[in-house]
């Protein structure tokens, strides 16, 4: 099978999937973006209002302050990968329980295993802790570990976690856009094939 043919696999499964309850409050499940080549995987927490409405990855408030940064860096979305830790909205953007997270992450993992990215940057702490467990890295605040790029070695291919604050975090504190500007410029070398 080719990578776009295991994609739509698992967007068929996610589009059916009622392993959580989230599925009876959501209007689309958001699958994910981007290219299935990128060298850098962007995962963040849940769909809010308006990605739950389009069926689309960081498209309402947090989405334009993702795409400043990206813009900051050069890149484009076409270039890198964007999905979440939860496929489906939680109601009132409460935060992701446990059970939801063990239910849906198996769809990100195989996520990851079709892209191989070089490097997953995580958005927020939903994203850090469940990555760095992923991957045997011993749990750390995001406040401890923003903006650092950890080595981790493992059969996916994936080379480097990077952790970043949340973009929504910018839409009310302008101090984190400034450290998640700074932040980002790490992912400047490793997003490019030819870098
Ligand atoms: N916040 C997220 O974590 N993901 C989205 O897709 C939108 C907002
Ligand atoms: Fe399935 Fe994930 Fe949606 Fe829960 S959040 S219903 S596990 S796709």
């Amino acid at each position: 099978m080719s990578k776009e043919e295991e994609m739509e696999r698992i967007e068929r499964e996610i589009k059916n999937c009622k392993k959580c309850e989230l599925w009876k409050t959501r209007n689309n499940p958001v699958i994910g973006e981007g290219t299935l080549n990128a060298n850098i995987v962007f995962v963040g927490e849940a769909p809010g209002y308006n990605e739950d409405k389009q069926g689309k990855p960081f498209v309402g408030r947090a989405g334009k302050v993702f795409d400043e940064l990206l813009a900051h860096i050069g890149l484009k979305r076409e270039e890198i990968f964007i999905t979440n830790v939860l496929k489906c909205r939680p109601p009132q953007n409460r935060n992701p329980l446990k059970n939801e997270i063990s239910a849906c992450t198996p769809y990100l993992d195989r996520q990851i295993s079709i892209i191989r990215p070089r490097a997953i940057a995580t958005l927020g702490s939903f994203a850090l802790h469940y990555i760095f467990e992923k991957f045997g890295l011993k749990r750390e605040t995001i406040g401890a570990v923003h903006g650092k790029s950890f080595d981790v070695f493992n059969l996916t291919g994936v080379r480097k976690i990077i952790p970043m604050y949340h973009p929504a975090t910018a839409t009310y504190n302008p101090e984190t856009k400034n450290l998640l500007l700074k932040d980002f410029e790490v992912l400047k070398n490793i997003c490019r094939r030819d870098a």
